[in-house]
């Protein structure tokens, strides 16, 4: 029998912490759609004191569905589809700026699963956004202009920094051969839930299809702004074995970069997902 669940709700429009579970294989198929369901209610669902081994988090992620790798990071030895994002004094944070993952794909991942393996004393905490919020945050007559509009979405935008850095070009070469930039729905409606979603971010999202440069820039820029309101966020505390789960489909993500130079490391598995529509 599933184990019943403690669901505690930590903000407003998204983010739940998730009590009473061991996430270490074998998940019964009840457990698993426990949690789906509660994915989808709350868009980011969190564990405490999950220690995974590597083979543990794989397993986990298997259960909603096949990794998806991503070229441009390390990962743990023996697991290709496990992503290492470390800090370390003489490594600083890369990623400062709010994201879905990989929308540079023509079907970007369903979800992220991350885990904390190292966390500095203090900071070093993530936020979450809601898509839906941001969505039906808008004004009806904004949402009418918006719906069916497209956007371009670049791998090479979302890594510039890396391509400018000596040998990025050559070490993302191939992630830039497989990756020619995408067009997404600039509103996307969620396949499960069927709710809308503001589906546009500030990494890899250049160009709103139809529109001047100019127009395009100052529609972004204000979307961009719109998406980080404070009031559709959540923010999570880190410690280690701590587990997030994000709906890479409903949300957007940022690290708070307040903790370098101390150690932080995660690791993260990304979920293969659908064409946006
Ligand atoms: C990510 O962007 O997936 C990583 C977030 C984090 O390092 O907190």
């Amino acid at each position: 029998m599933a184990p019943t669940l403690e669901i505690h709700p930590i903000a407003g429009p998204l983010g739940a912490e998730i009590h009473g579970v061991d996430l270490r294989a074998p998940l019964e198929p009840a457990l698993v759609e426990q949690l789906r369901a509660a994915l989808l209610e709350h868009q980011v669902i969190f564990f405490r004191d999950q220690p995974l081994s590597p083979s543990d988090h794989a397993a986990f992620a298997r259960s909603f569905g096949e990794p998806a790798l991503h070229g441009a990071y390390t990962h743990v030895e023996g697991f290709p589809e496990l992503t290492i994002l470390e800090v370390t004094p003489e490594s600083p944070p890369k990623i400062d700026t709010w994201h879905t993952d990989m929308t540079f794909m023509e079907c970007p991942p369903l979800g992220s699963i991350l885990r904390a393996r190292v966390i500095p004393p203090r900071g070093g905490d993530t936020m979450w956004a809601s898509l839906f919020a941001a969505w039906e945050g808008l004004s009806d007559r904004l949402q009418r202009y918006l719906d069916g509009l497209e956007a371009v979405h670049d791998f090479r935008h979302g890594f510039r920094h890396s391509l400018a850095e000596p040998g990025g070009e050559a070490r993302l070469r191939e992630m830039i051969s497989a990756h020619s930039p995408v067009r997404h729905p600039v509103v996307r409606t969620h396949p499960e839930s069927g709710r809308k979603a503001l589906f546009v971010n500030r990494l890899f999202t250049t160009r709103l299809v139809g529109l001047s440069e100019r127009e395009s820039d100052a529609m972004l820029a204000m979307l961009f702004e719109h998406l980080e309101t404070p009031e559709y966020s959540c923010r999570f505390r880190w410690r280690p074995d701590s587990i997030a789960f994000w709906d890479n489909r409903a949300t957007l993500h940022r690290p708070v970069n307040d903790f370098w130079p101390a150690h932080r490391r995660l690791e993260r598995i990304t979920i293969a997902g659908d064409l946006p529509r």
